[in-house]
């Protein structure tokens, strides 16, 4: 699919973005482990969700709508699927399925899409081969389909990751729920799978020195999700709201959990208005209502902590980064090569397609600001985040930018041209 997106005007009203895909996975995946019932609120509706949902089913959950909501029963015992299970785009959602089922006496295939299949698995794979658990796929095990047959995992392991990681740390959490098990990361990667399970009724804490430490679980309590609105999507209009000019918008019920807020935080640290009231919300993550007028940006360094704060949302930031006076430089983002495409490449060869002076590093880029000249062509290589990001850019570039690949935010935002569309209308 190929969108154009062009000047179309200021950015204004208020907008109530989906629901957070972090916390929306993990309701399903953690809720499949009680033998209970429980309902989802504000679930987010999108592939990669679908993905979850159609996961946990072939493990034998029932979920079923019930108006907006979902109602998820888990049986006392997961069944063996008696086919593949695909995983689609998300990486989390195999990821962490490796995880749930490392335990458990099944057999299952996992596999997902032409991206995900080229995504790195030995993160989760080799972990989980030291704790006995049999699991492999192509390229020595580091590439799905994977094959997995569960049972007893290796009591009271406990692992330190050399990159930070919400999905691998997830994973192993997961895996080790029976006989108990601890996780050290050298940064705190968001911590949704953590706060959950607490609320489940897990003795997980986290010690001075940062390591996760789980006890072994008796039993996880079903749990009622409230899903607070998706920071990730809301970046977006963060984003344009505060690069279109004349732009006012406001985002009601946005999750703001401190572990993953740094896009609010880079784009303060960059003179963007927004303000954030926390809103009294009460499931276990903070939420607030957000408001963004338009400013001049200023640039700034993103790194270290910052960084993952705001790893997903790098490629929209960089969009900010371009509009504002001075130079951005990003590091530490590595990971960033590894997600639904090489997010370095595809954003330093969107902007500079822009007439946008960009360095790149390994694990990161420069990004002297300036202004876009069009019109602009981005191939989105089939990830949402890029297709999304181009899209803000495409706001404010003479001529516009045409996005090939934008079928891809159907992963995360199926809505998001419609909710483009519905901002320009009510200005
Ligand atoms: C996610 C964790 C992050 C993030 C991804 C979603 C999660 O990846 O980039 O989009 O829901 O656990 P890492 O595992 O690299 O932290």
């Amino acid at each position: 699919m190929i969108r154009t997106v062009e000047p179309g005007g200021a950015l204004h009203g208020s907008l109530r973005v989906p629901g957070d895909k972090s916390v929306s996975h993990r309701a399903l995946l953690l809720n499949s482990l009680t033998g209970g019932t429980a309902r989802i609120r504000g679930l987010l509706d999108s592939e990669d969700v679908h993905a979850t949902r159609g996961a946990v089913q072939a493990l034998g959950v029932t979920v079923r709508a019930d108006g907006p909501d979902w109602i998820l029963t888990a049986p006392e015992r997961l069944n063996e699927p008696e086919d593949v299970v695909d995983c689609g785009n998300s990486g989390t959602t195999i990821r962490l399925l490796t995880g749930l089922l490392a335990p458990l006496d099944l057999s299952v295939v996992l596999t997902g899409d032409h991206s995900l299949r080229r995504r790195p698995m030995g993160r989760v794979v080799q972990p989980l081969r030291d704790l006995g658990v049999c699991i492999d796929g192509r390229d020595h095990g580091n590439l799905a389909p994977l094959t997995l047959r569960g049972g007893t995992v290796r009591p009271g392991a406990s692992h330190r990751l050399s990159i930070s990681s919400a999905q691998v740390k997830t994973c192993l959490l997961l895996a080790g729920r029976k006989e108990g098990t601890s996780v050290w990361e050298p940064r705190d990667s968001r911590d949704h799978t953590e706060r959950m399970l607490r609320a489940m009724g897990a003795p997980l804490r986290q010690a001075a020195d940062r390591t996760w430490h789980l006890d072994p679980v008796e039993h996880l309590a079903p749990l009622d999700v409230d899903v607070p609105r998706d920071l990730s999507a809301a970046a977006f209009w963060l984003v344009g709201g505060s690069i279109v000019p004349g732009s006012d918008l406001r985002l009601p019920g946005v999750g703001l959990n401190p572990t993953r807020a740094g896009v609010v935080d880079a784009l303060q640290r960059m003179g963007a208005r927004i303000e954030a009231e926390p809103v009294d919300a009460s499931g276990a993550e903070p939420v607030a209502n957000l408001r963004v007028q338009a400013t001049a940006l200023r640039g700034t360094d993103i790194a270290g902590d910052l960084a993952l704060r705001c790893l997903d949302e790098i490629p929209v930031l960089a969009v900010a980064a371009a509009c504002a006076e001075g130079v951005t430089r990003i590091r530490d983002a590595a990971e960033l090569r590894v997600k639904e495409s090489d997010r370095i490449a595809r954003v330093v060869q969107g902007l500079r397609s822009l007439g946008i002076d960009v360095e790149e590093y390994p694990d990161g880029m420069a990004i002297q600001g300036g202004a876009f000249k069009g019109p602009g062509q981005v191939d989105a290589d089939g990830d949402h985040r890029i297709a999304m990001a181009f899209a803000m850019a495409g706001c404010i570039t003479p001529g516009g930018v045409q996005i090939s690949g934008a079928h891809s935010i159907g992963s995360s935002y199926p809505r998001f041209f419609d909710d483009l569309a519905s901002l320009r209308g009510s200005a």
